[in-house]
């Protein structure tokens, strides 16, 4: 087929004429309601011309928004140097400079990319374990995890998210996890220890289990029972990281530094992306071979996350999360005045409200009111509106958001 060919055969399968036809894709979703069709800043739209106001970001993935300018040039100028893959057995300068930069705005002295958050965590499981199999041999194996986690749907990620019915039709996973609640000091006493812990991972805010963040004090308390055992520290800022909070790392809120941490949604403004961050003692362990992957840090992905991660590491940004944070906290916690809502979580622009009754049929009624919201688990509404979204905007979701609550 000629390239004149395949583009118009391509226009007529995506012409939007006719039904949309979803029954070829597998059924581990159930996506229901409007066939979106573009976006710009806050909103998308549907392929009738109606908007939607988006309080979800692609599930904390459109920090930047929709349409952003500056995603659009980095992707741009990364389309047109032809580039758009090489293995990673060659040196390209995006993956290097973006590492670079990682490791100037965090703890870590070394960085690894990958395609997806599950990855990120997969890879620091691995990284985690061959450093503790130096330090203390075979047995020195477990990691740590918390109540209520979720760390992603592969074999080892899977094993460390505290979701029985997602682990049980895919049962043996990845052994060797145990489950700590957050706040149980004994519990975590008893689980970390120095013969079988490789590694403690943690959410310094939950995200998929209803927007829990972590008190600070029992962050402390995983760092040094940790070093005692002289285990890794995981932080998963994959949903929670990159600005979500108001700080670029979730973790600069807890006065904790961790051992690795795993970032992925937004990294690389709805490219998919993953990265493991490490400190030089862990990345020491790691030789050429033991780990790797195909696409991952591709010069067009790292282009792209180059520009994400400048702009939102920058102060002024963070300030605006920060500013719009507050805004948002006032109106929501006003809504504990109502007798559906029983508790108000969250800090930076990741907040969850939870009901008395279920969330579903408010995420119903919020997108017939043209506006997107999430659940998490049953009872819980959650908000992760885009980084950049305006005041005006974010009042108008916000003031929707009453409107529906019962
Ligand atoms: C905290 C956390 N970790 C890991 C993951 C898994 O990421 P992915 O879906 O990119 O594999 C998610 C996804 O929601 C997440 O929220």
């Amino acid at each position: 087929m000629s390239r004149e060919s395949s583009r118009a055969a391509v226009a007529a399968l995506l012409a939007m004429a006719a039904e949309l036809d979803d029954s070829a894709l597998l059924g581990v979703y159930q996506p229901t309601g409007p066939v979106f069709a573009s976006a710009r800043g806050s909103r998308l739209i549907a392929e009738d011309g109606r908007q939607y106001l988006d309080f979800t970001a692609g599930i904390g993935v459109n920090a930047l928004g929709y349409g952003d300018d500056g995603v659009a040039e980095a992707f741009a100028v990364g389309v047109a140097a032809g580039l758009l893959h090489i293995s990673n057995l060659y040196r390209t300068r995006p993956a290097a400079v973006l590492a670079s930069e990682l490791v100037r705005l965090s703890f870590a002295d070394k960085v690894f990319f990958c395609n997806s958050g599950a990855e990120a965590n997969e890879g620091a499981f691995k990284f985690a374990r061959k450093w503790a199999r130096q330090a203390g041999g075979p047995a020195k194996h477990e990691i740590v995890a918390l109540r209520n986690s979720f760390h992603g749907r592969l074999f080892g990620s899977l094993a460390a998210t505290d979701r029985p019915a997602y682990q049980e039709p895919f049962q043996p996973l990845m052994p060797g996890v145990r489950f700590v609640a957050i706040g149980d000091e004994a519990g975590a006493r008893e689980a970390i220890s120095a013969e079988r812990t490789a590694a403690i991972i943690a959410e310094p805010v939950q995200g998929e289990g209803g927007i829990h963040p972590l008190p600070a004090e029992f962050a402390q308390l995983l760092r040094k029972l940790a070093d005692e055992a002289g285990a890794l520290l995981i932080f998963d800022e994959i949903q929670c990281g990159l600005g979500r909070t108001g700080r670029l790392f979730a973790y600069e809120g807890l006065g904790v530094i961790p051992d690795l941490l795993t970032l992925a949604k937004p990294l690389a403004g709805g490219l998919p992306m993953g990265a493991v961050l490490l400190t030089e003692r862990v990345a020491g362990a790691m030789k050429p071979g033991d780990h790797g992957t195909t696409f991952g840090g591709g010069p067009l992905t790292a282009r792209v996350a180059l520009e994400v991660l400048g702009r939102v590491s920058a102060p002024e940004f963070l300030a605006e999360v920060r500013w719009k944070a507050d805004r948002m906290a006032r109106a929501l916690e006003a809504l504990l005045a109502r007798p559906s809502v029983k508790a108000v979580r969250g800090l930076g622009l990741m907040w969850g409200l939870e009901l008395h009754t279920e969330a579903g049929p408010v995420v119903a009624d919020a997108l017939e009111q043209g506006l997107l919201i999430l659940s998490a688990g049953a009872n819980v509404i959650r908000l992760l509106p885009p980084l950049s979204i305006e005041p005006a905007d974010l009042d108008q979701g916000l003031t929707i958001l009453a409107e529906v609550l019962p």
